[in-house]
Parts: C-alpha cells; sequence; structure tokens
C-alpha cells in the first residue's frame, strides 16, 4: 500500500501537534519542514516522538559536504529517521548526507524534480534524470518526484528501479491522488489535510485514493 505522509506545514506549535494527533492514526509519517522547525525550533521532533510515527526532516539540504554533515546529525539526533536532500549538489554531498543516515539507521531522500510550475525552468531537460540516476550511484534511499507531473514519475521509476519514491504535490498543488499513488511509495499531503475543516475526514478521502 502506498504510504500517506502528511507535510505538517503549520506554524503554530500548538495547532500543529493537534492536527498531529488526531491524524497519527490514520498517517505512516509526518514531514516537517522549515515553516513549523523554524517557528517551534528542532525539539518538535521530540514532542511528536509519543505519537510513534517516522518523522522526515525536509529541509532540502543543500550545502558543502562537511555542512550537510553537520545538518544531518543534528536532525538525526533530534528524532527524525529520514532527511531530504537536494540532488544538483552534486555527489560527495548526497554522500555525506547518506552517510549520516546510514550511521542513525535511517534514509536519505533525494530531491530529483520539484512540484511546483516553475521547477520545471532547471529540472527539465535531463537534469532531472541526472539527479536520479545520482541517488541511485549515491545508494540513497529514495527520490522525490513531483505529483503535479505523473508522467515525469513514470520516467524517473524507470531511473530509480525498486528504489523509494516519494511525491508531493498532491491536493493543493493539483496532484490527483489516485492517479501517483500506483506509481510512487508514498504521497505527501499538505493543505488539503491541514487547511480542511476536518482534516481526518480529508485524511480518510486521501487513504481510499491509494486502493482505488
Ligand atoms: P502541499 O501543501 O502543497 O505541501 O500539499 C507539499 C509539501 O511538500 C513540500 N514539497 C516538496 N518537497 N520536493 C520536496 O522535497 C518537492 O518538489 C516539493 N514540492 C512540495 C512542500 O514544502 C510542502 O511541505
Amino acid at each position: 500500500m502506498t504510504e500517506l505522509i502528511l507535510a505538517l506545514d503549520v506554524t503554530d506549535k500548538k495547532q500543529a501537534l493537534k492536527i498531529a494527533e488526531a491524524c497519527a492514526p490514520h498517517l505512516d509519517a509526518i514531514k516537517l519542514g522549515y515553516p513549523l522547525i523554524l517557528s517551534s525550533g528542532l525539539s518538535i521532533a521530540g514532542e511528536l516522538e509519543e505519537l510513534d510515527k517516522p518523522l522526515i526532516a525536509d529541509f532540502k539540504v543543500a550545502d558543502i559536504p562537511n555542512t550537510n554533515k553537520l545538518i544531518a546529525e543534528q536532525v538525526f539526533d533530534a528524532g527524525f529517521s529520514s532527511i531530504i536532500c537536494h540532488g544538483f549538489i552534486g555527489a560527495d554531498a548526497i554522500r555525506a548526507c547518506v552517510d549520516v543516515a546510514a550511521d542513525y539507521g535511517g534514509a536519505c531522500f533525494v530531491v530529483a524534480e520539484m512540484s511546483h510550475p516553475g521547477a520545471t525552468a532547471f529540472f527539465h531537460g535531463g537534469t532531472a534524470e541526472k539527479i536520479a540516476a545520482l541517488a541511485v550511484e549515491c545508494e540513497a534511499d529514495g527520490i522525490i518526484a513531483p505529483a503535479t507531473r505523473p508522467e515525469r514519475v513514470t520516467i524517473l521509476r524507470e531511473i530509480v528501479g525498486r528504489r523509494k519514491i516519494l511525491s508531493p504535490g498532491v491536493g493543493a498543488q493539483g496532484g490527483d491522488a489516485s492517479t501517483v499513488a500506483k506509481l510512487v511509495d508514498g504521497i505527501i499531503v499538505g493543505r488539503a489535510i491541514y487547511e480542511a475543516k476536518d482534516p481526518v475526514t480529508a485524511i480518510t478521502e486521501f487513504s481510499a485514493a491509494r486502493t482505488a
């Protein structure tokens, strides 16, 4: 079954914890990024630990290898089980994240192609394909590919084989859950759940789309 991952981009800590608690039984993982971590601190990971869900740190890490290593160590020390890094940074900088993830028994996902409209300016023309191949070469656990472009996910799948593909862009950005769920290992949904009047009802609909 394709995993369902909540992008918890809620900047009010109390509200974030409330939504996470209500949604957790219906989720496979929770993804945290700059919006919540900058407002609440990295320690929010510890506060979410009792929900017993894997936590993914979406920092889209994109620095030199040594800085990436230091960032990744902070992330895994805080209790995250996965980290997302960019792919255009090259093999040595990707490997810095992959190696730290492996040391902690965690996972590293590489952004191969982003989901927003502007992403096509740089990721298309062979770049996303090159990044996907690099992610495989660096033994990353998987890639991030856009739910907004299922045809691109199919192309990237051919490159990464059985490595995981996690896919944001479902819901608010227009990606269709049932279409992309057939192609990937995990769909990432943010606003369509946490901005819904009833996030649990919204989750149930996305959950059902995975088996449709
Ligand atoms: P929404 O509200 O659009 O949130 O459902 C999507 C979440 O996913 C993140 N995002 C991406 N992360 N590569 C990534 O690594 C991408 O191409 C990408 N597109 C969206 C976004 O920051 C939000 O947390």
